[in-house]
């Protein structure tokens, strides 16, 4: 049941490896985390920690921590900081998230960390003097930048943990001193994104090295080691005031950025609530606003679940058209009713209650597409890079984080002297009604820029719990995707009896309203497609939707771990 991938020859590295001696060295019997020698591994089963995370390292970090005591609070700590160093394109400490969770005890958990526009921000910010998008400003360099929240997600979950933080950033810390090895993936990530590092960044950075990297090439960062050292010291005001807060502002002023040190000092993590509901006898619990994500998959389960959907056969023409229908139909509200609730009153209640949710599938027709001319938002009177963690400890506390700079390696911008990058998640507003975002997504005044408001996100989160006991963590990257993703998983889950390794790395469809097209990853069923076409549909192909980590409670009691086939996604535990 382990797929394990070597990634490594010893023989070409062993000249690279320096003991690691603070890294903690075990993740299960004899298995040693050693950063330049180290294996993906695909699915796993495991009776008491379980951690999927997109690299390597990051989840054998987050178990080690589980065996030294911690749980997964302290993991998903540890796990964080670790991708903020070997997964730079998403992992970041510059960036923003949401954390949830159930603890064993039945407590729901929702931390939003989520970056904040800053005060200098406004509504026309990136319109020119005729009111026209100025292309590019928001989704890279200085004025792309939230004020990252990452730093404050993870001090407002350690007093859920157990271990000192001191201890959870250690690895991090000397990973980024000491270096580690690369994958092939983030080596033609990295060359690929040399010039946009050398254009929006003003200083230079570890990223760019004058020859192209390469498969085994050791990545060393020593001003990211500084920062961290700093928030080792200092805690959450060794980001936000002091040196590092100093560098992130002082960068800012070199590339007409508008961070300011207040805006740091002010920004705080939010408690929310999270969105609990009902599928098919099982408890689904997920994020709520300033994520869209939970709201959606709430909506679309809620919408297709007086089908008989496993009857129908999985990905067969039938099943996909009631699924995509209702992808069009959560959209439409996506773009016109959420936003961040601190600033838009979100009709949460009615968007997820049954009379609501079954009067958008009034006009379903299962013989024919459906038009996004046609079908709108619904009326209501009433007073792809990020990354995601999933993780479960011995006492049964299930943790699902994803966290984002918004696109690969953000806004480009490395923060000189400290070695990070910055977001570019302001682009996740609406910066002008209708005009559509890097993922398509369109919006109005519910996600419109404001100071100190949060950028309406997909990131989705998610837990099942069946007869009351955790069942399944489940999360994913890909924008606008995410939803979808997490939605497919579980109805795989739960319509198609599909274990968690199917459920996650089976092809996978997507329609967000607007464009009205449905966009199937390359190997979808041709014969579905087909079928879709003849029925009006537009299919589009494109790259691999989302990198979903999953844990399913099996009926032993065992957990099946699993990591998505579509990145370097791996899996740790024991
Ligand atoms: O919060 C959001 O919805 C986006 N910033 C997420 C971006 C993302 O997933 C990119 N990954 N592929």
């Amino acid at each position: 049941m382990r797929k394990i991938i070597p990634l490594f020859g010893c023989s070409l590295l062993l000249a690279l490896v320096v003991p690691a001696q603070s890294v903690p060295s075990m993740v299960g019997p004899g298995k040693a985390i050693d950063p330049y020698h180290y294996q993906i591994v695909k699915n796993a089963e495991f009776s008491k920690a379980s951690v999927s995370s997109a690299h390597p390292l990051a989840s054998m970090v987050g178990a080690a921590m589980m065996k030294k005591g911690g749980n997964a609070f302290d993991a998903a700590i540890a796990t964080q900081l670790t991708l903020a160093v070997v997964y730079p394109g998403a992992g970041n400490i510059g960036g923003g998230g949401f954390l949830l969770a159930r603890k064993s005890s039945g407590e729901l958990i929702g931390i939003d960390y989520r970056e904040a526009a800053p005060e200098k921000a406004g509504r026309d910010m990136y319109l020119d003097k005729n009111g026209n998008v100025q292309q590019g400003l928001s989704m890279a360099g200085h004025l792309a930048s939230g004020v990252p929240g990452t730093i404050a997600g993870l001090f407002a979950t350690m007093p859920y943990a157990k271990l000192p933080f001191a201890q959870l950033i250690q690895p991090a810390i000397d990973i980024a001193e000491k270096g580690f090895v690369i994958t092939e993936r983030e080596a033609s990530s990295l060359n690929g994104t040399r010039e946009s590092f050398l254009k929006y960044s003003t200083r230079p950075t570890a990223f760019v090295k004058e020859t192209k990297w390469k498969a085994g090439d050791t990545l060393i960062q020593k001003e990211m080691a500084a920062t961290l050292k700093r928030i080792q010291k200092n805690g959450a005001m060794g980001f936000y005031e002091g040196e590092t807060a100093k560098l992130i502002v002082e960068e800012m002023q070199r590339g007409n950025g508008i961070i300011s040190l207040d805006d740091l000092k002010n920004y705080t993590a939010k408690l929310r609530t999270p969105l609990e509901f009902e599928y098919r006898g099982h408890q689904v619990i997920s994020f709520a606003p300033p994520s869209s994500g939970g709201l959606l998959i709430a909506q679309m389960l809620k919408m297709i679940e007086k089908y008989p959907v496993g009857s129908y056969g999985f990905q067969t023409p039938k099943s996909v058209q009631l699924m995509v229908e209702a992808e069009r139909r959560a959209y439409a509200d996506r773009a016109e009713f959420m936003g961040d609730p601190d600033f838009f009153k979100v009709p949460v209640k009615t968007l997820m209650s049954d009379a609501y949710v079954q009067q958008r599938m009034a006009d379903y027709n299962p013989d024919k597409a459906g038009s996004s001319k046609e079908v709108k938002a619904g009326t209501i009177k009433e007073s792809e890079e990020t990354t995601h963690l999933s993780i479960m400890d011995a006492e049964g506390n299930m943790v699902s984080v994803t966290t984002t700079l918004n696109g690969g390696y953000g806004s480009r911008t490395v923060v000189g002297g400290a070695g990070f990058l910055l977001n570019n998640e302001m682009d996740d507003f609406s910066v002008k009604p209708g005009v559509p975002n890097m993922y398509g997504a369109v919006g109005g005044e519910a996600n419109a820029i404001a100071p100190g408001k949060r950028m309406l996100s997909s990131m989705t989160p998610s837990l099942l719990l069946k007869n009351k006991k955790p069942y399944v963590v489940v999360g994913t990257p890909g924008g606008t995707t995410i939803p979808t993703s997490v939605y497919q998983a579980i109805v795989n889950i739960v319509d198609f009896n599909m274990n968690a390794n199917d459920a996650v790395n089976q092809p996978k469809f997507h329609h967000q309203w607007l464009p009205d097209e449905v966009a199937v990853e390359k190997d979808f069923n041709p014969e579905t497609k087909k079928m879709l076409q003849a029925m009006g549909y537009k299919i589009t192909e494109r790259a691999a939707i989302g990198r979903t980590e999953a844990i399913r409670v099996l009926p032993n009691g065992k957990r099946e771990t699993v990591a998505d086939k579509r990145g370097d996604d791996s899996v740790a535990g024991f």
